[in-house]
């Protein structure tokens, strides 16, 4: 296992995350004039940013604060041009250009992006989860004060997020508890009956380990046994890249699209649901129960932690029961790309494109005062291209991996996909729905570094200059 984590080093919500008392959070999203802005931003925030360290039973705080980077920001604090250089490309060429790539087309295209999001100008990214409104706005209050005092520094957006009731996302859909297991992080009790809760990497004969946390953290063995250094050991060690995406939700044309689908098809409409999404709405899998008589009482969750310990093999391989084209199946195939049998040990593939998600849904009234909603996406991953943009790109935007040419997942239809979305059913009778597209729509997107705790008091200190 190595060395054990040093928790108080990196940055909380990463490895464990706030859970549900923390339902509130702001983003601030800041551009400092100088290299001083910056760095006193950070002397100001720096010895107070929430680590991973378990509080103590009764000493849960109000509200938590973390911090993130960008490579411009990086670029501001002026660390050296030998050190900048040598970031991954991903960082360095940032969100906008990687779009075209990344299925950010179209309405989705950096051109149409809120600002200042993806344009270079965003330097530090605050953020403040809370326990309730009231502690939101005073905390949210106070670090607007502390930042005004810095000349040179500007709050140049302010993104509010809010869990909905019930861990839903706005298509209705219970969100955020599949997460990796990670090697050498304990997890509350409630949520962890033992690391074989189905959330590691799956093994063969049916058990599961945790993933290395250098699939997470840099500056920790990774599932490859690389220790990621670059640029400086000291700079990264327990930092993690950060993707900050900013995605609509067409509510009402997911809804439209269900009863449509469910016609065409003659599936029953919930059925359908669970089909693109690989779980009921409730958060139970598809794995765990295909069929539903009654589709229940969707508005409640099933439980506190739906149940993850299925996989794809060998009973599932032709997807009649969860679609390979299914969100949950392509996001983390689990066992399922074995390349038809060919190899054996296809969790450990898989494992190497994991990410740690915490979105939170976002509500908001637009000046036209039509209602915008959606997810603020946020995940964590050692590395932005092999983690998160395959996931995106290569599993969600395209079907070839699992055999299904151009099928995208039905959340990431665009114009000049194949429109189209296969469910195979037991009867040997595929069914076909149309994939509207747009569904989901990317406002912006933003790629950080949360340094570790250390780096951060030096980043404030004005090292590696
Ligand atoms: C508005 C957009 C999105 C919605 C509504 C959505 C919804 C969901 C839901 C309901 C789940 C199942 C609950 C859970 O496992 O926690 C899930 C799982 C997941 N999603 Fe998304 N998601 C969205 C965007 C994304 C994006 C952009 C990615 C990455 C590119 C992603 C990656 C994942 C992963 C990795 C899982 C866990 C799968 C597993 O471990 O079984 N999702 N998503």
């Amino acid at each position: 296992m190595g060395t054990a984590l040093d928790l108080a080093d990196v940055q909380g919500n990463i490895l464990n995350g706030y859970g549900s008392h923390f339902g509130h959070a702001v983003h601030l999203l800041l551009h400092a004039d100088t290299a001083e802005a910056a760095r006193q931003c950070l002397q100001q925030v720096q010895g107070r940013v929430t680590t991973a360290a378990r509080w103590s039973r009764g000493h849960r705080p109000r509200t938590t604060l973390n911090v993130g980077v960008t490579y411009s920001g990086f670029q501001r604090l002026e660390l050296r041009p030998s050190l900048l250089d040598r970031f991954p490309e991903a960082f360095r060429e940032g969100p906008s250009k990687r779009a075209a790539d990344l299925g950010d087309t179209g309405l989705s295209s950096p051109d149409e992006w809120e600002e200042p999001l993806g344009a270079g100008h965003v330097h530090l990214l605050l953020t403040i989860c809370a326990q309730t409104p009231d502690d939101l706005s005073r905390a949210w209050e106070r670090l607007r004060d502390e930042l005004g005092s810095i000349t040179g520094l500007a709050v140049v957006a302010e993104q509010e997020t809010h869990a909905l009731p019930r861990r839903r996302e706005h298509f209705g859909f219970a969100d955020g508890f599949s997460q990796p297991e990670i090697e050498g992080v304990d997890r509350p009790s409630s949520h962890r009956p033992t690391w074989d809760s189905g959330i590691g990497v799956p093994l063969p004969g049916g058990r599961w380990r945790p993933i290395k946390a250098g699939e997470f953290l840099l500056g920790r063995p990774d599932e490859d046994g690389q220790i990621e250094t670059e640029p400086d050991p000291e700079l990264v060690r327990n930092g993690t890249y950060v993707v900050y995406r900013k995605l609509r939700q067409d509510v009402q044309r997911f809804e439209e699209s269900l009863t449509e689908a469910a016609r065409r098809t003659g599936l029953p409409r919930e059925l359908v649901a669970a089909k693109i999404m690989g779980r009921w709405r409730d958060g139970i899998s598809l794995a765990t129960e295909s069929h539903r008589g009654d589709p229940g009482d969707l508005t409640e969750v099933a439980n506190d932690q739906p149940a993850n310990d299925f996989r794809y093999l060998p009973d599932d391989r032709e997807g009649h029961t969860c679609p390979l084209g299914a969100h949950i199946r392509r996001a983390n195939p689990r066992d399922a790309l074995d390349f038809g049998g060919t190899l054996t040990d296809s969790g450990v593939l898989t494992a190497r494109h994991r990410i740690i998600r915490r979105g939170m849904p976002y509500e908001e009234t637009s000046g036209s005062g039509s209602d915008d909603r959606g997810l603020l996406f946020v995940c964590y991953q050692a590395d932005i291209a092999r983690q998160y943009e395959t996931v995106q790109k290569d599993w969600c935007n395209d079907g070839d991996t699992f055999g299904l040419g151009d099928d995208p997942d039905y959340l990431f239809g665009r114009a000049g996909s194949s429109g189209k979305m296969a469910i195979p059913m037991p009867d040997g009778r595929p069914r076909f729905v149309d994939v509207p597209p747009d569904l989901v729509v990317t406002r912006g997107t933003e790629y950080l570094f949360a340094p570790g705790i250390g780096a951060l008091r030096k980043l404030a200190e004005g090292a590696f200059g």
